[in-house]
């Protein structure tokens, strides 16, 4: 069954692909005008008829309180836990029997874990966290590899009313210090390695020097996946498999779920932000749960049946959500892999999917133009019919590469989501549906109950087809509550350049069909490879090497990467900038941060454009790099 389309390539925006017979016949929202309707029409009946798809201990009183705008509150008086849904419901189904996950690794070992499996080893690990003194309401830092205890740490931690702080294991010893000191964690628990590419990712030594600058927290827990030699700190340090087969929890193969107020937090989740320091964003029980579960199963139509694959990490808000949160709840059976997608040939996705019979497949812009570079005979060897609907996540995906996915991977089949959100919205905000018209590069429209606009400086909604701010007009159940440790924060930096709408930090264009377009960030945040990096923790970076005086990186478009780091250096009196130095620094900053934050391109300069008040133009660098105008630069002291 083929979609019909009508490919004008020199408009995209008329180049539409319609779904089959078969996409449209089993689709869970066969309406989505009506459901939008509903939504528009009475938004919190909407929002309680969704929650009521989930299990509670205690309904909520009032769906949603705005009487302290921003702070929302969402399921005021409702009782639940994450783990209520993800788990516990169905362990007490026919669903303890279904495989909630399969784990490939790298190096080709698998894992499976039936829901009644995985409600063990959640169980018992939540054990472990209680002996350690973890309770309701302590931060708990996990920084992992890509392996199936990564999903057990954040499930036993949620399920005993601690909140997570996932850092992606591909940051480095910088970037993991100031997160685990700013989340005041109690416990970490890492691994002594992965495996990546081939390579192996050393992450408990990581984790080791990142204590060296830092109050240690109590604890580290230590999964054994490598077997690599790692020093194990008396007194601080735990073998994952020793605490699991100590009497005590052996004997605790139970473990209560803690009740929670809908409202109490679930995790923190460190994003980058126009600052230095990186903002933690903050996630709740039960807005979150609803949310992420709605989005799930009327996006990718998610069925019982179903084997998702959403190939980001757990350490992104992508993994947290739709790796591991939402499709548990759904009941569904989740694949999840290792390692690079191209280890140790550029086939090594398309082999799994036909291995495992994926059906649904979520994955990214840079991945798909990194594969789709060698060619189309690396996919053409396998069996891919398992496969119904595809989707895309993280950056705008080019209209090349949507084709490329569409024709390749989705045999002219399968729909493409293209799913806009962020860490702050927890859940999809601007997708398409199964059902709907598509056109390659647009997020189409906002989902139900979601409402949003473009708008100039003023505020003002701009004409069709005109470029402006995304902003968000009405709240929605995952939504982010508060910055931890820092509402005033949150306030500025979401609410305040327009009043009573939440500030994206994109910029956007929509056609005359209401569909939206995403062009790029507008704030100092830089998406390589879809990867979220702040343009000042890489420019503090750069600083705490020996040599810099002062630096400022901008992102440039970039084939493979969406974009690229291009940083100008000022470097201290007596040191010369030449290749070494190049080389030294680009070092220096994947050790820091990790090396997906590694420059493209370092310069050497001797001053840096300036406004008065001493604030770096990157507009200006920026338009310099494009050989374009460099606007109005009346402001610059230099
Ligand atoms: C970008 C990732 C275009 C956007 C889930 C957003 C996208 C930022 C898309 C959030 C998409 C995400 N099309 N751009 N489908 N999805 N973005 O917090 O700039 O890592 O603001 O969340 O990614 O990045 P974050």
């Amino acid at each position: 069954m083929s979609n019909t389309k009508t490919p004008q390539p020199n408009t995209p925006q008329d180049e539409v692909y319609l779904p089959s017979a078969e996409i449209i016949a089993q689709a869970n929202v066969p309406n989505p005008e009506a459901a939008r309707k509903e939504a528009s029409d009475n938004l919190e009946a909407y929002w309680a008829r969704r929650a009521n798809e989930l299990e509670w201990y205690k309904k909520w009183d009032t769906v949603l309180d705005d009487s302290n705008k921003p702070f929302y509150q969402w399921y005021v008086g409702g009782k639940t836990n994450i783990v209520l849904n993800a788990l516990d419901r169905h362990v007490k189904t026919w669903r303890r029997n279904k495989l909630a996950l399969i784990w490939e690794g790298e190096k080709g070992d698998v894992r499976t874990f039936s829901y009644h499996a995985l409600n063990r080893e959640v169980c018992k690990f939540a054990n472990v966290l209680k002996s350690m003194g973890v309770s309701k309401g302590d931060r708990v830092t996990i920084y992992m590899p890509r392996i199936p205890e990564t999903v057990i740490a954040m499930l036993a931690t949620a399920k005993i009313g601690a909140v997570h702080s996932v850092v992606y294991g591909g940051f480095s010893v910088e970037a993991l210090h100031g997160r685990i000191e700013d989340s005041e964690s109690k416990v970490i628990i890492t691994a002594d390695g992965g495996n990546m590419n081939g390579k192996k990712i050393e992450l408990k030594k990581i984790v080791d020097e990142a204590l060296q600058r830092t109050a240690a927290p109590e604890n580290v827990v230590v999964v054994k996946h490598l077997g690599s030699d790692v020093t194990m700190e008396a007194g601080r340090d735990y073998w994952y498999h020793e605490l699991m087969n100590l009497p005590l929890t052996r004997n605790g193969l139970r473990c209560e779920t803690e009740v929670m107020d809908a409202e109490d937090p679930l995790f923190i989740l460190y994003t980058s932000g126009t600052t230095g320091k990186p903002k933690a964003i903050l996630h709740t029980h039960g807005g979150y749960s609803v949310g992420i579960h709605a989005t799930l199963k009327d996006v990718f139509d998610l069925k019982e049946e179903d084997r998702w694959w959403c190939t980001a990490d757990p350490g992104w808000i992508t993994g947290h959500s739709y790796i591991v949160y939402a499709p548990l709840i759904a009941g569904a059976t989740s694949f999840m892999y290792e390692g690079a997608p191209t280890f140790p040939y550029p086939d090594r996705w398309w082999t799994m999917i036909e291995k495992y019979g994926i059906t649904v497949f979520y994955s990214t812009p840079t991945a798909i133009r990194g594969l789709m570079r060698f060619g189309p005979s690396w996919p053409n060897r396998h069996d891919l019919s398992s496969l119904r609907l595809l989707g895309s996540v993280g950056e705008p995906i080019n209209p090349e590469a949507w084709r490329w996915f569409h024709k390749n991977i989705g045999k002219e089949k399968c729909p493409i989501m293209d799913t806009w959100w962020q860490t702050e919205t927890g859940m999809f905000m601007l997708s398409p549906m199964p059902v709907m018209k598509l056109k390659p590069g647009s997020a189409t429209k906002p989902l139900p109950g979601i409402e949003a606009d473009v708008v100039n400086e003023e505020g003002i909604s701009v004409a069709d087809g005109e470029e402006g701010f995304l902003v968000l007009k009405n709240p929605w159940p995952a939504m982010m509550r508060t910055i931890f440790k820092d509402p005033e924060r949150y306030v500025s930096t979401y609410w305040t350049k327009f009043p009573n709408m939440y500030f994206v930090g994109d910029s956007a264009r929509r056609d005359k069909d209401g569909y939206f377009w995403i062009i790029g960030r507008v704030d100092d945040v830089i998406k390589v490879s879809g990867y979220r990096l702040g343009t000042a923790e890489i420019e503090s970076a750069f600083v705490s090497h020996q040599s810099v005086a002062e630096a400022a990186v901008i992102g440039l478009p970039h084939e493979l990467k969406g974009v690229a780091i291009h940083a100008y250096v000022i470097l201290k009196s007596g040191h010369e900038g030449n290749e070494q130095l190049v080389e030294d620094l680009r070092k220096h900053i994947a050790h820091e941060l990790g090396p997906i934050a590694k420059p493209e391109k370092i310069e050497f300069v001797k001053v840096l454009p300036k406004t008065r008040s001493g604030k770096i133009m990157r507009r200006v660098l920026k338009a310099r790099a494009q050989g374009m105008s460099e606007g109005d630069i009346s402001t610059l002291e230099e």
